[in-house]
């Protein structure tokens, strides 16, 4: 069963408790007392090279949280020698050999649980249960990958030949795979890429996003604790353009697992085409132009928590968030009203403040780029709704606008903007014309209680992961595989069970005895 019938995902808080609040509230206090550090992390070693970056919040720009050294050139070469030194030893452990480290990991991740949910709060602006969730989603990514160490990567399969020959075919490590993670889940997908490629045999170079370094080099001290040789796994924080660049450009690159935006996948692929030397697998999952179907037999309050969770959750910075709401005629008044209401309920501010619904968009750049959107919209937007946001940070009150057409939109728009477009839903293909022009296919929403309707819509608009009659964001280890198409991706499906594949190389041997 390539499920893991015996795995279990991991459970995380109760937020409705006062003590669950309160740990967590404490673990964010204990922060101020501290100045988090990251930077290369080099065979287990943190190197300091250069002028450390100070970093704030972006939820309090007044607070200095912690200090931010760049990878230099000389970092990178140390990280892919002693990795690719390392990588043959930890391939041959086979997959039962690496899979209690996945699950130490795992088990190190809920016991520092509180104090990661509180640097995610602050490094990266997210609410409490947006970083238990976090802490969940990357331990799933642990335990999910160990099984599938074991179950794919253990034995050689003995295939079926001519008598008086064997012939068996088993998955290795590739070598050296380079992981490029994204600020908005700077724990579960930092780790859940490290975990793929480390279950698959690979070593890891690691860049965590720029917004993000300091709970990834968290996560790398415990998997070096949890029991990870320290030179299958370095940590290289710093820009793209120039860390990024040379992880992907290195001759000693044998695989790219990157989430981002498609922009970045682009550049990255065009490295790889540039370079002589092997030929490696490139795993990308980028944006999304996420829309939502409703019908008129659409249960009204329904579709609101669930637009509103999936618009609005995590400030809209999620690759799967809902970007385009399509209302049906004849009910779309009565929708929008409804969801205004409930927007003016959202209380957005501090992430570290249990009553938080929205914390803060992830930089000033991220704010000021929805806030030009919402000018670009301009006067083809109707009935805009915003709800109000405090000052301090860097935060943006997520917005209701009309727009025309799906046409409006050609590029993913990254945070709480959700964009409605009235349509008549007897004629599905048409209103979707744009959107499915538009080449992304990650996640998509159906709200109908007709079978037809939302079998109509899955047929129609190409995407990863369709969801019907609930939310369209979360997807959890194991049991909703993530990942999209076209613009969005390539595959494989995080949290899958094919996820590993792309990360290995398959060997065959005959024996002719
Ligand atoms: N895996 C995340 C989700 O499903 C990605 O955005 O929401």
């Amino acid at each position: 069963d390539l499920y893991g019938p015996s795995r279990r995902n991991s459970t995380g808080m109760d937020l409705s408790t006062a003590a669950d609040r309160q740990a967590l509230t404490a673990a964010v206090a204990a922060l101020n007392s501290e100045t988090l550090e990251a930077g290369p992390i080099i065979d287990g070693k943190l190197v300091k090279v250069g002028a450390a970056d100070d970093r704030a919040s972006p939820a309090d720009l007044s607070c200095r949280l912690g200090r931010v050294w760049s990878a230099t050139p000389a970092e990178v070469e140390a990280a892919y020698v002693a990795a690719k030194a390392a990588q043959p030893a930890w391939d041959a452990l086979g997959g039962e050999g690496r899979a209690p480290i996945l699950r130490a990991m795992a088990d190190a991740l809920e016991t520092h649980r509180e104090r990661l949910v509180a640097i995610c709060a602050r490094e990266a602006g997210k609410t409490f249960a947006d970083g238990v969730a976090e802490v969940r989603e990357a331990a799933d990514f642990c335990r999910y990958y160990a099984y599938l160490a074991e179950t794919q990567f253990a034995a050689p399969d003995t295939l079926r030949g001519p008598v008086g020959e064997t012939n068996r075919l088993s998955l290795h490590g590739r070598g050296v795979f380079a992981c490029i993670s994204p600020w908005n889940f700077p724990l579960a997908i930092f780790t859940g890429q490290i975990a793929a490629a480390l279950a698959a045999g690979n070593a890891v170079v690691a860049k965590p996003a720029e917004q993000t370094p300091l709970v990834a080099a968290e996560a790398v001290r415990l998997f070096h604790a949890a029991g990870l040789p320290a030179a299958l796994l370095h940590l290289l924080p710093g820009d793209g353009p120039t860390v990024g660049q040379a992880l992907v450009a290195h001759a000693a690159c044998a695989g790219v697992a990157f989430t981002g935006g498609t922009e970045t996948a682009w550049a990255i692929n065009r490295t790889l085409a540039a370079r002589q030397g092997p030929i490696v697998p490139f795993i990308a999952e980028t944006g999304g132009l996420n829309a939502m179907f409703v019908d008129t037999t659409a249960l009204r309050e329904q579709v609101i928590d669930d637009v509103v969770a999936s618009a609005f959750g995590s400030a809209g910075q999620r690759c799967s968030a809902l970007r385009i709401l399509f209302a049906p005629n004849d009910t779309a008044d009565a929708l929008i009203e409804g969801l205004k209401g409930a927007m003016d309920t959202l209380v957005v501010g501090d992430p570290a403040d249990p009553r938080t619904d929205i914390g803060p968009v992830i930089d000033e750049e991220a704010r000021a780029g929805l806030a030009a959107h919402l000018e670009r919209l301009g006067t083809g937007a109707r009935g805009l709704h915003q709800c109000e946001a405090p000052a301090g940070g860097h935060f943006f009150g997520p917005v209701l606008a009309e727009i025309p057409t799906a046409g409006f939109l050609q590029r993913e728009v990254f945070g709480p903007i959700l964009h409605v477009v009235r349509y008549d839903s007897a004629n599905l293909a048409e209103a979707a014309r744009p959107l499915v022009e538009a080449g992304y296919g990650l996640t998509l929403g159906v709200h109908s209680r007709l079978e037809s309707f939302a079998e109509e819509v899955q047929r129609t608009v190409p995407a990863g992961n369709a969801y019907v009659n609930r939310s369209m964001i979360g997807a959890v280890v194991g049991v909703q595989p993530f990942g999209g198409e076209g613009l969005s991706g390539t595959g494989p499906k995080a949290g899958g069970p094919h996820a590993l594949l792309r990360y290995a190389v398959e060997r065959a041997v005959s024996v002719n005895i």
